[in-house]
């Protein structure tokens, strides 16, 4: 029977052994053959990439994670998928598997502040250079590649400013000049957007927000196509990255309910929405809502849903009655992460004189010095007490 992916997410994993709707958690290092026969032959199989239901040793995985695979290679459309302990572990395993010296990076500047730093500052320890482009402007990204650049690195929405790109005229591009494109895929989650499916070489996700969805786990997903499955494969092997059984079981149990928990996030954010729009103290709100907007039409052209996380841009020349904003809210928790069960505030600093991890911040920004983003993460509260503790606080803006 062919089913929908939301049904779908509800039945796998079973463990039928122990009558359990659910898999066991295996925790192990050593895994036990009959014989060495037998060990060999795991042992090719792996190689070859053919169907196991366990791996030759805990390095690589156990059962568990092997479960979360298949459901995120149903979910992606994948040939494979890389389990990592942290979302940026993935990040990190695509690009020290596929990127060498002498090469070079192209990477939209709206990407996850630590995205940027690895690019930025680590790679180019061992001679591969970034370059970044303005997410707005394709034309900016066409001039930065070379014959030397090996990857294009996008992130969609971008982090924080929540910039949609032309997805298709990036991958036509990259094609055509044998680049690797890796597309960070986090906001809009498989479910709304497959990326291997539009002619992405590898889609990733932090399986800490949406997939876990209780902000009690953390992972990262890389799913990947054939083409550099290898590659991937061997770095992965060799660098130790992996995710626990206990991990994998959580994210399995929030992906049951990933398609239930997106409606209401999406739902209760069109509410909040609707009551911000109304806002005078609020420049622009930056989430696809707005259907004359290029932004909304670029999502409009790839997404068949919206989650909930998003900026506001608050005009004040007074940065510390913004602080005070987000410090009284009572039902937003102030803190990193994102895609849980809570709704969540921060206020986010993405120019300038950073001493820290951002380095020169961003290149391409539109905002003014009085202009601030705070990002708002909508929960799964009820949207009208969340909308009362935002009508409070909004007035503290000065
Ligand atoms: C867009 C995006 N990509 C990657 C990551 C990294 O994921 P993790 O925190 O699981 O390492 C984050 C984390 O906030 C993120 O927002």
């Amino acid at each position: 029977m062919q089913k929908s992916i939301n049904t779908f997410l509800k039945h796998p994993s079973k463990d039928l052994t122990n009558r359990s709707a659910n898999p066991p958690v295996t925790r192990a290092s050593t895994i036990l053959f009959d014989t060495m026969q037998e060990l060999y032959l795991h042992e090719h199989k792996v190689k070859t990439h053919k169907k196991i239901s366990h791996y030759s040793y805990g390095r690589y995985g156990s059962t568990t994670t092997i479960e979360l695979e298949n459901i995120l290679k149903k979910l992606e459309n994948a040939y494979h998928v890389f389990l990592t302990g942290t979302g940026f572990g993935g990040i990190a395993l695509a690009l020290m598997s596929l990127c060498r010296p002498g090469d070079e990076i192209v990477v939209s500047d709206n990407v996850y502040g630590p995205t940027k730093e690895i690019s930025q500052k680590l790679l180019k320890e061992f001679n591969i250079i970034a370059k970044f482009y303005d997410p707005n402007n394709f034309d900016d990204l066409k001039q930065k590649i070379s014959k030397k650049t090996k990857m294009i690195l996008v992130e969609n929405p971008g982090s924080n400013t929540f910039e949609f790109q032309d997805l298709s005229k990036i991958i036509k591009l990259a094609k055509s000049k044998n680049i690797f494109t890796l597309l960070d895929n986090t906001w809009g989650t498989p479910l709304f957007l497959k990326p291997l499916n539009i002619g992405f070489d590898m889609s990733f996700s932090s399986a800490t927000k949406y997939f876990s969805g209780h902000s009690d786990a953390m992972g990262g997903s890389l799913a990947v196509n054939k083409k550099v499955f290898k590659k991937i494969m061997f770095f992965y092997k060799l660098s130790g990255y992996r995710m626990s059984a206990d991990e994998a079981y959580l994210i399995i149990r929030g992906l049951r309910t990933l398609d239930t928990r997106l409606k209401q996030h999406y739902e209760n954010t069109k509410k909040v929405i609707n009551f911000l729009r109304k806002q005078n103290k609020i420049k622009e709100i930056l989430y696809p809502y707005k259907p004359s907007s290029k932004n909304y039409k670029l999502w409009k052209k790839y997404y068949s849903g919206a989650t909930g996380l998003f900026s506001i841009v608050v005009k004040s020349k007074k940065k510390s009655s913004v602080i005070n904003f987000v410090n009284s809210l009572e039902l937003f928790g102030i803190g990193y992460s994102w895609g849980g069960f809570e709704s969540l505030a921060i206020l986010q600093e993405l120019k300038g004189n950073h001493k820290d991890e951002y380095i020169q911040g961003r290149k391409f920004y539109r905002f003014k010095k009085d202009e601030h983003i705070v990002r708002l993460h909508i929960g799964l509260e009820d949207p009208r007490d969340l909308i009362l503790d935002l009508k409070k606080n909004l007035k503290k803006i000065k």
